[in-house]
């Protein structure tokens, strides 16, 4: 499968790779492709109104909106009505939490993960704080970076009303077992919210297959603006009353998305589904855009698999560096630290060499505090598509200068 993956014409779509750089911060947010900048300038060039009026561009604003939530829909498996637009996970996260704890009673419980990113955390406890909820906490094993999904059958009860869940985590790459948590939830009872932010970029996306009731993800994790969508049975959607505005849609999904949306970046997002799709035109076997996505993802998970092997090996044949985690169904992230040097010195070392990598916490900061890493963190090295086996070698030989 992963011949059928030509890394330097995937490269080629991506303009600020010219640089020379070893862009190994792309769990932090990747480059955006040609044709996703293309997408954007288009939008603004051709000329965009707002929503719902009586001439041609503000049409055209309806249409991108309409097409935007059909490509979310292709990448996830998701239905269209039921993609709700906003800025960020995190944002959309704080929407979502509030608009469900208003059904929540003193005494509810809610369960959330130590393996999760803060922004499928606070909101949670936050909102749980508000309507008298208790929280429960899923551990994960510091010494793997596993999120043993057993534990679950204790944690979830009768009282149960959300179990909030990363489907990756975006230090150590851990991808838990979702589809059992969400099992767990569902038979109590209670609601599942998956973050899906880091898993997207990086393997094929069914919410269905998750169990997911809602899927989180944010497209400048995958080539896109900086916009994000939460993904749900629109019947789902139907059920909850946010805070809005009166005269805002009370349609759903309108009704979550607050104010006017962006909506060049939103013809952008579907130019970067449309690019995830044609990553590997050579595994997918025509066919539907979603089909298209599958299979490209598959090749991707594939291609950046091997390379993280590579880079997985080459930091453990470094004796002075120490790699966190080693779960067995992983994203490929790397969370390491260097004897002797502080996270945002061997980042700082890095970037001397050409090579961008991320120190601190990365907003992991429970996963972090339990594997004794705060304040500092540690540094991370993720891979994505467009990351090719020079990026790597960059990266260890870097490190290798740092030893003794
Ligand atoms: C796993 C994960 N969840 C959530 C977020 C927050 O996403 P956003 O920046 O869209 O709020 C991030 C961002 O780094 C992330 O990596």
């Amino acid at each position: 499968m992963a011949s059928t993956f030509d890394v330097a014409r995937v490269r080629a779509s991506y303009p600020a790779l010219a640089d020379g750089h070893a862009y190994l911060d792309g769990a932090a947010g990747t480059q955006v492709p040609l044709p996703v900048i293309d997408a954007i300038a288009t939008a603004y060039r051709t000329g965009i109104g707002n929503m719902g009026g009586a001439f041609a561009a503000s049409d055209r604003s309806d249409l991108i909106v309409a097409e935007c939530r059909r490509a979310l829909a292709d990448l996830t498996g998701g239905a269209p009505s039921g993609v709700v637009l906003g800025p960020s996970m995190t944002a959309l996260t704080y929407r979502i939490s509030a608009a469900l704890a208003r059904g929540w009673a003193p005494g509810d419980e809610i369960v959330v993960s130590r393996l999760d990113h803060d922004a499928n955390i606070r909101p949670w406890i936050q909102a749980a704080a508000r309507a008298g909820a208790v929280v429960r906490w899923a551990e994960a094993d510091p010494a793997t970076g596993e999120l043993p999904a057993s534990q679950y059958a204790e944690l979830v009860g009768p009282r149960t009303r959300l179990v909030a869940v990363t489907a990756a985590s975006n230090v150590l790459g851990t991808r838990p077992d979702v589809a059992a948590i969400a099992r767990a939830a569902r038979a109590a009872g209670a609601l599942c919210y998956v973050d899906g932010v880091h898993a997207t970029p990086h393997v094929p996306v069914e919410v269905a297959a998750l169990g997911a009731d809602f899927y989180a993800t944010s497209a400048y994790k995958w080539a896109g603006p900086h916009v994000a969508a939460v993904v749900a049975d629109p019947a789902l959607l139907e059920t909850l009353r946010p805070d809005k505005l009166v005269p805002s849609s009370d349609e759903v999904p309108g009704r979550f998305e607050r104010g006017t949306l962006p909506f060049a970046d939103l013809a952008g997002v579907t130019a970067a589904v449309e690019h995830l799709a044609s990553l590997s035109p050579g595994s997918a076997s025509g066919g539907s855009r979603r089909q298209r996505v599958l299979a490209s993802m598959a090749a991707v998970e594939d291609y950046e698999m091997a390379l993280f092997a590579r880079l997985a090996d080459g930091l453990a044949a470094l004796g002075h560096v120490t790699m966190y985690g080693k779960a067995a169904r992983r994203a490929p992230t790397a969370f390491f630290t260097v004897a002797g040097h502080a996270p945002r010195d061997v980042a700082a070392h890095l970037a001397a060499r050409g090579v961008n990598v991320w120190n601190g916490d990365n907003y992991a900061y429970e996963l972090c505090t339990v594997l004794g890493l705060e304040p500092d963190g540690a540094v991370r090295a993720g891979l994505v598509h467009y990351n090719d086996a020079s990026d790597v070698d960059r990266l260890l030989t870097g490190l290798a200068e740092l030893s003794a």
